[in-house]
C-alpha cells in the first residue's frame, strides 16, 4: 500500500529523529506526545539539527522550510488515527506500548500499519494484543536518526509479506538501509553493542581502567566513533540496563548480567547525557 502520512507517538530522542527524516523524505507527519513542552522542544530539535544541514550544505534553507512544513503535532493521541503508518517511539517500557496502542487501535484505519521502535521488546508478544498482527512490524531506527544510516526491521511470527515489503521501500525511501533481524531479544544491534557497553562499565567498575582511558582504547584501538562508555551516557544508561535486563531474562544467561555499576548509576539517576550527569558531567 502507498504510504504518505506517518504518526508518530512519542516527540522524544527518537521520534523527533524518526519525524525529522520522514518529513525530510516528502511525508506528512503528526508527532503526538503527552506534553505540550515535549512537543515544543522536539519542533526545536529538529529545527536546529534541519539548520545544522543547512550550514553543512547538505539541504537548502527551501528544503528545511518545507519539511518543518510537513510536521503538525498533537496532544492528542486519536488524531493519529487517519494516517497511514503509526510508528509507536514512547518510553522502553512494555505496559506504556500496550497502553498506547489500545487506546488508539479503535481508531486506525483496518489497513493502517503499526511500527513499534523498540530496540529490545518481542515483536511477536506486542502484535500478540492488538487487532492486527499481520500488519504490526519492528521498524528500529539508530541514534541520531538523521545521521545514522541503519533501521532495523523486525517481524513478528505473524507480519506478513506485503506489510514487510511497504516497510522496506519506505525505509529506502527515507534513503536509509535495512537489516533484517529476527524477532529475538533486542535483535541485532543492541544484542552486540549494549553488552559491549556492559562490558566496558565492568571494566571500570573492576578498576582495569578509568573512564578516560576505556574510551580512549576503544576509539583510537579499535576505530569506533565515539567510547562505549560516552556512548551509553548518549544512548541512556537507563535505556542500556533496560536492554540488558532484556537480554538476561530473555536468553537466561548470565553473560549477559548487567554490572552492578550500570544498575547503581541508573538508580542515582545519574542516566547520561539526558540527565546531565553519567559517566561523564554534562551540566
Ligand atoms: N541531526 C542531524 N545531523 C547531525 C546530528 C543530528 N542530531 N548529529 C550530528 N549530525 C551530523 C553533523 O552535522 C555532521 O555532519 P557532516 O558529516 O555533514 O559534517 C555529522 O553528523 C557528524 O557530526 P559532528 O561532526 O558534529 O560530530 P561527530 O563527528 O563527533 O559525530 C556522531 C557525531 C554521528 C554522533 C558520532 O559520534 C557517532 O556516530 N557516534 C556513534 C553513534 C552510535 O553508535 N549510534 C547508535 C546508538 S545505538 C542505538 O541508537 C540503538 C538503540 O536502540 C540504543
Amino acid at each position: 500500500m502507498g504510504i504518505q502520512s506517518v504518526g508518530i507517538v512519542g516527540a522524544g530522542q527518537m521520534g523527533n529523529g524518526i519525524a525529522h527524516v520522514f518529513a525530510q523524505s516528502g511525508y506528512e507527519v503528526l508527532l503526538n506526545d503527552i506534553a505540550q513542552e515535549g512537543l515544543d522542544r522536539a519542533i526545536a530539535t529538529i529545527t536546529k539539527n534541519l539548520d545544522r544541514q543547512v550550514s553543512r550544505e547538505k539541504i537548502t534553507e527551501a528544503d528545511k522550510i518545507a519539511a518543518l512544513s510537513r510536521i503538525k503535532t498533537t496532544l492528542t493521541l486519536t488524531d493519529l488515527g487517519q494516517t497511514d503508518l503509526v510508528i509507536e517511539a514512547a518510553t522502553e517500557r512494555e505496559a506504556v506500548k500496550d497502553q498506547i496502542f489500545a487506546a488508539l487501535l479503535p481508531h486506525l484505519k483496518p489497513e493502517t500499519i503499526l511500527a513499534t521502535n523498540t530496540s529490545s521488546i518481542s515483536i511477536t508478544r506486542l502484535a500478540s494484543r492488538t487487532d492486527r498482527p499481520e500488519r504490526f512490524i519492528g521498524l528500529h531506527f539508530m541514534n541520531p536518526v538523521p545521521v545514522m544510516k541503519l533501521v532495523e526491521l523486525i517481524r513478528g511470527i505473524a507480519t506478513d509479506d506485503e506489510t514487510y515489503n511497504t516497510m522496506l521501500a519506505v525505509v529506502h525511501s527515507l534513503k536509509k538501509t535495512t537489516a533484517s533481524a529476527e524477532d529475538f531479544p533486542a535483535f541485532i544491534v543492541n544484542r552486540i553493542l549494549v553488552p559491549m557497553i556492559n562490558e566496558a562499565v565492568y571494566t571500570l567498575y573492576e578498576g582495569v581502567g578509568n573512564v578516560e582511558s576505556i574510551d580512549q582504547a576503544m576509539k583510537l584501538g579499535a576505530n569506533h566513533p565515539m567510547g562505549p562508555l560516552e556512548l551509553g551516557d548518549f544512548i541512556g544508561l537507563d535505556t542500556c540496563l533496560a536492554i540488558m535486563n532484556v537480554l538476561h531474562d530473555g536468553l537466561a544467561d548470565t553473560k549477559y548480567r548487567p554490572c552492578p555499576l550500570l544498575t547503581k548509576y541508573v538508580e542515582a539517576g545519574w542516566l547520561g547525557r539526558k540527565s546531565g550527569r553519567g559517566f561523564y558531567d554534562y551540566r
